[in-house]
């Protein structure tokens, strides 16, 4: 019996968020520059999506570039955007053949324009897919995206658009660069570290943590369908006990 068809397709995540960590550690163990390891997270980002679409997830949210990786030195802040430009012009025509959606979360006025133009692109191609939908977290953190939308309630209240006693977690979550996405139900980070990195700190409230020690670039259908099998063997229980949770 293969592990996809161990996967309880009653009880899949929904949405699996990962943060993808260790292309630069795979690419020194082998002698290679840094750049190598992200071409090869380049093949493993075509492997996971090929696997979450066969085994019917709905969302996949990729930490793509942080907030904080603009700080990594130029040239390899610039290989990491021509990496993205050239991957996602090439891959756009297969990703619409397979429905998947594109879409992306983060401060993309940040990003080049060049990268920003072939971005904007590939979620215009892909616009009507309705397979998997692919959210790239392109100079995303989770502090910029809170820190935005205090900012913009902040602005509508003054306007009058919003009163205070209309606040809440809805209000607030309509204000991230995740509205209208489901939260995430699983969130994997490889590479062996253990810590969100300042992602969906908000979103994964009650998400699944799991943690491998594979480097991005090794990661593969059957690392995503050992994670979803994992997820499956959890109880969530949201706060509450264990009895209620089999008496809902
Ligand atoms: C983490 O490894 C990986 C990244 C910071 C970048 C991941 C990005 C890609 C694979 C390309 C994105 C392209 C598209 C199309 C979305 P690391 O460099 O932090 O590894 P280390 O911890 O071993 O140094």
């Amino acid at each position: 019996m293969s592990l996809l068809d161990k996967i309880d397709k009653n009880r899949l995540p929904a949405h699996i968020a990962i943060i993808m960590d260790g292309n630069g550690r795979w690419a020194k163990a082998r002698g290679l520059d840094r750049g190598e390891g992200h071409r090869e997270g380049i093949s493993a980002i075509r492997r996971v999506v090929d696997a979450a679409s066969k085994a019917s997830v709905r969302y996949l949210t990729l930490y793509a570039f942080s907030t904080e990786n603009w700080s990594r030195p130029t040239e390899e802040v610039t290989g990491l955007m021509d990496l993205m430009v050239y991957a996602i012009s090439r891959e756009t025509p297969d990703l619409k053949k397979n429905g998947v959606r594109i879409r992306s979360i983060g401060d993309m006025s940040r990003l080049p324009e060049y990268a920003r133009t072939a971005l904007e692109e590939c979620i215009r191609e892909t616009a009507e897919g309705t397979g998997v939908t692919l959210v790239l977290a392109l100079s995303y953190s989770s502090k910029w995206e809170l820190a935005t939308a205090a900012k913009k309630i902040a602005a509508d209240a003054v306007k009058g658009v919003l009163q205070e006693k209309d606040i809440d977690e809805e209000t607030l979550g309509n204000y991230l660069t995740t509205r209208g996405l489901p939260d995430p139900d699983l969130l994997i980070r490889t590479g062996g570290e253990q810590r969100i990195s300042n992602f969906l700190l908000w979103q994964c409230a009650y998400a699944e943590f799991y943690f491998t020690g594979i480097f991005w670039p090794d990661f593969d259908e059957e690392a995503l369908y050992e994670a979803i099998l994992e997820y499956q063997g959890r109880e969530r229980r949201y706060g509450k006990t264990s009895e209620q949770i089999k008496n809902d």
